[in-house]
């Protein structure tokens, strides 16, 4: 397995976050709802609203049911409606013309409205355990340190050297968990460690190899858009 996963998986066990309300189980729905909650708004505020959602729609066929006045009114303070509509009505489609059962391949999740490769790469990893790379602003920032890469992630070529990387660097699969133990290392070492300001090298897993600390460049990278 590359260092790189090792040294994440590691320190998770020690430091990532084990109690966020979606960990608790393998349920697709609960943990769909997270990922779409969570593509545009922080953790911290994530949680109550879960929270309050999965007690008034705890089954995908109960949200299915509701008006979608009742989901709008939930998820009002969240922002970006068109989240709170696509749910409603992917999970119509999902009672409807799937016989409840939610799409299992990370490609099946990506044909859904409202999620792209990295969001249904998560919900893949987290709800059915598959071997899929994420790569969302978090993670983009990551590898393009730990590698130095020096290109726009923006730009299309850039993005296709992080996805290349994000799939190189997934731990191998002899061991159950690996895969969702280092899914959620990324996302909380990308979120309390290598962050955009003013990143915590000196406590970083990923110290030893990282091209950016050694070059010097943590604070060029990931690089700005050109103009
Ligand atoms: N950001 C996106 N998905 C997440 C998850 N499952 N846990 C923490 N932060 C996230």
């Amino acid at each position: 397995m590359p260092i790189f996963a090792k040294r994440l998986i590691i320190w998770h066990k020690l430091h990532g976050r084990h109690h966020l309300p979606w960990q608790k189980n393998r349920d697709p729905y609960a943990i769909w709802l997270a990922e779409i909650m969570l593509q545009q708004t922080q953790v911290n505020t994530v949680i109550p609203y879960y929270s309050r959602f999965m007690r008034e729609f705890p089954t995908i066929s109960s949200l299915a049911q509701a008006p979608l006045d009742a989901v709008l009114s939930l998820w009002s303070g969240l922002g970006y409606y068109s989240r709170a509509r696509n749910l409603h009505a992917t999970a119509h489609r999902v009672v409807h013309h799937n016989q409840g059962q939610f799409p299992y391949s990370r490609e099946a999740i990506q044909h859904l409205p409202g999620i792209g490769r990295s969001t249904a790469a998560a919900i893949a990893v987290f709800a059915f355990g598959q071997r899929e790379a994420i790569l969302d602003g978090n993670v983009k920032r990551i590898f393009t340190r730990y590698f130095g890469i020096s290109g726009y992630p923006g730009d299309s070529k850039t993005q296709h050297l992080l996805w290349e990387k994000a799939d190189e660097s997934l731990p191998v699969h002899y061991r159950n968990g690996n895969i969702e133990t280092y899914t959620q290392a990324l996302m909380d070492l990308g979120a309390t460690v290598c962050t955009r300001h003013a990143p915590l090298c000196k406590i970083c897993p990923l110290q030893p190899e990282c091209i950016a600390l050694k070059e010097n460049r943590i604070n060029q990278l990931p690089a700005t858009r050109p103009r």
